[in-house]
């Protein structure tokens, strides 16, 4: 198929290399030029497991990146996946995807039928929304010359590739016999995985070892599919404000709140996954998709109280790490603490709304001054927090250098590695907070920090 991705960040770059990997001939559009020359160039615009070597494999062969739009009239499929970031009233902001909508239907073929699939994550309603402007600057007629369908994102950065080829489930909502026909035969080798023995042999650097779940095609109306995307993340974002809150009642009681997760996820109703405490969820989905589905129920007066709850709880557990802190050292005033972390997540460079945005400026508030490191996201969050005093440091172990506290906020893997003893030197103070409880607490503890976790 000719597939043409509009956007090429997170979401639009993994898109796209992957349907070009899959053999179709594919088109990242983006309006940032220096995405597309770092794409034409072999470079991933965002740091990504797999994505660099991917596109490299298939830049210039089976996948294309330009600024223009005039790529569009050969499409048979045009992908979506422009930022719908969240708007001064707290809803999405769907400036993008207008703007995105109007250049496609002005560069849409008149004389073919064309699927326009919205990846990106927007309110229930956006499709017709969408399907509206596109009738309206091409003259076509909706659901005759073209169709809107809705198939929402569910990667994961940091594995995204991974998710792209082997998801849980495929959401697609369609009102259109014809779009339907066309969106299952663009996912096929995805759902029933032909070719994929080829794929694994041609990328074999990738690893993949597949799951053997098939993923599940789920056909519904457009409406409901873009929901779905917006329920789902509401209720993972309740899942984690759950185990977080259980894990303060943990520290109260005296338990673990590893041990009592472990219980409540060996239960298959429940499951373990996202019953990991930290410091709060954040990142550039979950608060601006748990703003905007509360604001939508709020809208329709049919309130998800569960979701303002969970959003409540997260700011209350940022502000729980800072307390603990100050149970610990006392007056912050003058302290140095050491950030391990600022991405919300690790293995992706992304640190857009991170724990780390509202930590750091809670401890500067109260007079401590900050040291950070961050193995890959640095750069972005200097340029989302500009007016942070904070000292951006060359390594993970310059951190400790005569801090009072190291504070541990993203679990990357090559924090266990680091060079500890070095690190208990440096500090004035050895006291560690890890926020993920991911660190090796016994190892710790015999060189001379006082280790704490949460819940734990
Ligand atoms: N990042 C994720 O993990 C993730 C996962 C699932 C869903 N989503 C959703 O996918 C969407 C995209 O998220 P993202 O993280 O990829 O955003 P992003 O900011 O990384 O990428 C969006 C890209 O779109 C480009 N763009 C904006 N307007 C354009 C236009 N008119 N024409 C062409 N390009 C344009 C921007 O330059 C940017 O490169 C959002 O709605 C997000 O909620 C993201």
């Amino acid at each position: 198929m000719n597939v043409v991705c509009v956007g090429g960040g997170y979401v639009g770059s993994v898109t796209g290399v992957s349907f070009a990997a899959l053999g179709n001939k594919t088109t990242v559009i983006d309006i940032n030029k220096e995405k597309v020359d770092l794409i034409n160039c072999g470079k991933s615009p965002i740091y990504e497991p797999g994505l660099e070597f991917l596109i490299q494999q298939t830049i210039g062969k089976s996948l294309y990146a330009t600024t223009e739009y005039h790529c569009i009239a050969e499409a048979d499929v045009i992908f979506i996946g422009v930022e719908t970031p969240t708007a001064p009233d707290g809803s999405a902001d769907l400036k993008c995807v207008k703007n995105a909508a109007m250049s496609i239907g002005e560069n849409i073929n008149k004389n073919k039928f064309t699927v326009i699939i919205n990846k990106s994550t927007i309110p229930t309603g956006t499709g017709e929304v969408v399907s509206s402007i596109v009738a309206e600057v091409s003259g076509l007629i909706p659901e005759k010359d073209f169709s809107v369908v809705s198939n929402p994102e569910f990667l994961r950065e940091g594995s995204a590739i991974w998710d792209v080829f082997f998801p849980d489930r495929i959401v697609v909502g369609a009102n259109n016999q014809i779009a339907k026909e066309i969106m299952r035969k663009l996912y096929k080798p995805v759902v029933t995985r032909e070719n994929y023995h080829k794929l694994s042999e041609q990328y074999s650097n990738l690893n993949w070892e597949a799951p053997e779940k098939i993923p599940v095609f789920f056909e519904t109306d457009v409406k409901t599919a873009e929901l779905i995307k917006y329920a789902s993340n509401g209720f993972l974002a309740v899942k984690i404000s759950y185990i977080n809150e259980m894990a303060k009642l943990c520290e109260k009681l005296g338990t673990n709140v590893l041990d009592v997760a472990k219980g409540m996820g060996l239960d298959s109703r429940i499951g373990s996954r996202f019953l990991e405490v930290s410091s709060g969820w954040q990142g550039s989905c979950f608060p601006k998709d748990t703003s905007e589905l509360y604001l939508l129920s709020e809208k329709y007066e049919s309130e998800l109280s569960i979701v303002k709850a969970a959003i409540d709880a997260n700011f209350a557990m940022h502000r729980y790490v800072v307390e603990k802190i100050i149970r610990f050292l006392g007056c912050l005033n003058g302290k140095i603490i050491g950030i391990l972390g600022l991405t919300f997540k690790p293995n992706t460079d992304d640190a857009r709304k991170t724990q780390a945005e509202f930590i750091i400026p809670h401890l500067l508030s109260l007079g401590a001054n900050i040291q950070a490191f961050d193995p890959q996201g640095m750069e972005m969050f200097k340029k989302f927090n500009p007016d942070l005093d904070i000292k951006y440091c060359d390594k993970a172990e310059d951190v400790a250098q005569r801090a009072d506290c190291i504070l541990l906020l993203t679990h990357w893997q090559e924090f266990k590695n680091l060079n500890w003893h070095e690190m208990v030197n440096s500090l004035r103070f050895p006291y560690i907070l890890d926020t993920r409880n991911f660190l090796n607490k016994q190892y710790l503890e015999e060189i001379g920090f006082y280790y704490q976790g949460l819940g734990t």
